[in-house]
């Protein structure tokens, strides 16, 4: 389906009424019957900013506030708040203009059967733009959604500050900006963004939990493409700029991003299923029907012989999890390092897990710090954390250097030392240097560590510590090249395998890679109940 029908095919949902009437009056004047006066203001809250505009936004492709919430809730739950309220603003003529629910649908609703709290903007009134009406609805939404422990959504499409109010809708982002922050960690908080996201306005989804933006229709940036050319001189379109691609691949502000709105608003509703109401809870179970005992002989052969050589470990992801149940977020941004949600045995959890096949699986800035912020996710959710290593350790070089790989490596260092929740790592094969710490070992508490029988656990690859620790005898030999091959060898004979870390317990276990599915869950049922926390605290100092 393409955009254009994808509006078509839920337009007609509506009926849409420009606001006309604005006191307790009937058009003519005369007064109303308090029912009839209910419904006609009900009605006309229903109608946003009049049909010409609604018919603008679908001309863009874009989808009205109300239909967003038709897709992305579970049929008929959606109870409004606010429709009622209206601004109170007299510059610029805005006091003709007091349209019902002032630019934002806030309410609750379920998706899959649970309770949500949402907020939608609304691009025909004022351009979804943020007045203090606007701004104390969804407030209290989010109060709201605090109150009961239930995640919260926004769905934003805004023209960002109501230019006419000023400084009362800058106070109210900043109030957003608090309960954002107050309730990070408490309830999931996931952001939509359905079309333009500018100025301090993008800093209220970048404090939640997910972002998730629509291929072609939505944009997020500090400062639009008028202001860079004056301040920097550079010619770019807001899509380049600020648009889903460039978020996710490339500054990894956008954790998701789908086709269009009605994919974007249909992976929300997954992401969900995957997480816990709070952080009280636990995530819902859901059998999806896949034997825990199923084998899988293929795992044996899928690490190649060749050390050097790549291979897909979202292969081994989908191979060990429940059938169809891996949702990878951050897809497009740092491919060396793989994350997501899966289920095993029907349990919720985070899978981190460096990827062979891009940088050969090398820690680097990018790759760290996405890492570090979906573990934290998890920790905070109760979600367990599964690791697949196979890890070449920290990228070297100036650029990582200069632009800090010690302290956002640290992150993730940070991350998973921090985090109490179920945490098993799985080493398919190399696990070297500081990586080897960092990715959920034994010693920063992780709960089972296994290895495959292809897991080289070592300070270094066989070459590069030949090199260093031979490079007198190399120099001097006859044949220098035999003489490394010769030392490489011996080193890898030495230490590239898992068994040296068994005798030391810093492994529980070599497995057999096929069976690693039964292995997994049986270690999770264990961990169900596991108890594990931190020293009391106000809050860590993360290396940010
Ligand atoms: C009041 C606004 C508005 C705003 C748009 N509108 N933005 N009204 N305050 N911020 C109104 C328009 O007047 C228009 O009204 C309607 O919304 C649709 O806008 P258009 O411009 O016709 O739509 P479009 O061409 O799609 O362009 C959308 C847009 C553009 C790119 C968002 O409207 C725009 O640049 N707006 C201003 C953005 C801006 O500078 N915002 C302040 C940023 S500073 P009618 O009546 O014609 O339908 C900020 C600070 C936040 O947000 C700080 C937080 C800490």
């Amino acid at each position: 389906m393409n955009k254009q029908e994808d509006v078509a095919a839920i337009k007609g949902k509506i009926d849409p009424h420009p606001p006309t009437h604005q006191n307790g009056f009937s058009k003519n004047g005369e007064s109303e019957n308090p029912l009839d006066r209910l419904n006609r203001l009900r009605e006309e809250s229903k109608g946003g900013g009049g049909e010409k505009r609604i018919e603008a936004q679908h001309k863009k492709g874009k989808l009205t506030a109300r239909e967003r919430l038709d897709v992305l809730l579970d049929e008929g739950s959606f109870r409004e708040i606010d429709a009622l309220v209206r601004h109170r603003s007299h510059d610029f003529g805005l006091e003709t203009q007091r349209y019902l629910g002032d630019g934002v649908v806030t309410g609750t609703g379920k998706i899959n059967g649970r309770s949500v709290c949402i907020f939608s903007q609304d691009f025909t009134v004022f351009g979804g733009s943020l007045s203090e009406a606007h701004a104390e609805k969804i407030c209290k939404i989010m109060d709201l959604a605090m109150k009961i422990g239930v995640p919260v959504i926004g769905l934003n499409d805004s023209g960002g500050a109501r230019i006419q109010e000023g400084v009362v809708s800058l106070g109210g982002y900043a109030d957003i900006f608090l309960r954002n922050t107050l309730a990070s960690g408490v309830i999931p908080q996931i952001s939509a963004i359905l079309g333009p996201c500018a100025g301090g306005a993008v800093y209220s989804p970048a404090i939640t939990d997910f972002v998730v933006m629509a291929d072609g229709t939505s944009y997020m940036f500090v400062t639009g493409p008028n202001v860079v050319k004056t301040v920097t001189h550079e010619e770019v379109t807001q899509e380049e700029l600020g648009g889903a691609h460039t978020h996710a691949s490339k500054s990894g502000v956008a954790h998701v991003v789908r086709e269009n709105e009605i994919e974007a608003l249909q992976s929300i509703r997954t992401m969900l299923s995957y997480m816990p109401q709070n952080n009280s809870e636990k995530a819902p179970t859901i059998d999806l029907d896949d034997p825990h005992d199923r084998l899988d002989y293929l795992l044996n052969a899928i690490v190649p012989e060749n050390p050097n050589k790549p291979y897909d470990i979202k292969n081994v992801i989908e191979r060990v999890v429940d059938k169809d149940s891996f949702l990878e977020i951050h897809e497009e941004f740092a491919s060396n390092i793989v994350v997501g949600f899966a289920r095993l045995g029907g349990e919720s959890i985070g899978i981190v897990a460096n990827q062979p096949a891009s940088l050969a699986g090398v820690l680097d800035i990018d790759a760290s710090v996405k890492g570090a912020r979906f573990v934290r996710f998890c920790d905070c959710f109760n979600i367990p954390l599964i690791v697949f290593e196979d890890v070449p350790g920290f990228l070297p070089g100036t650029d990582q250097e200069w632009k800090g790989i010690i302290r956002h490596g640290a992150k993730l260092l940070y991350a998973f030392c921090e985090a109490t929740v179920p945490k098993i790592t799985v080493i398919t094969r190399k696990a070297y240097g500081g990586a080897y710490d960092v990715m959920n070992s034994k010693h920063i508490r992780g709960d089972f560590n296994y290895a495959w029988p292809t897991a080289e656990i070592a300070v270094m690859g066989s070459k590069g510590a030949a090199e260093i620790l031979y490079r007198k005898e190399i120099a001097e030999a006859e044949d220098p090249e035999a003489e490394l091959a010769r030392h490489d060898q011996e080193y890898r004979e030495k230490f590239a395998h898992p068994y040296l870390a068994a005798e030391r317990g810093y492994i529980d276990d070599v497995i057999e890679p096929a069976r690693t599915r039964p292995i997994l869950i049986e270690a999770l049922q264990l961990l169900r109940n596991k108890q594990d926390s931190n020293p009391p605290k106000k809050h860590g100092n993360i290396p940010l």
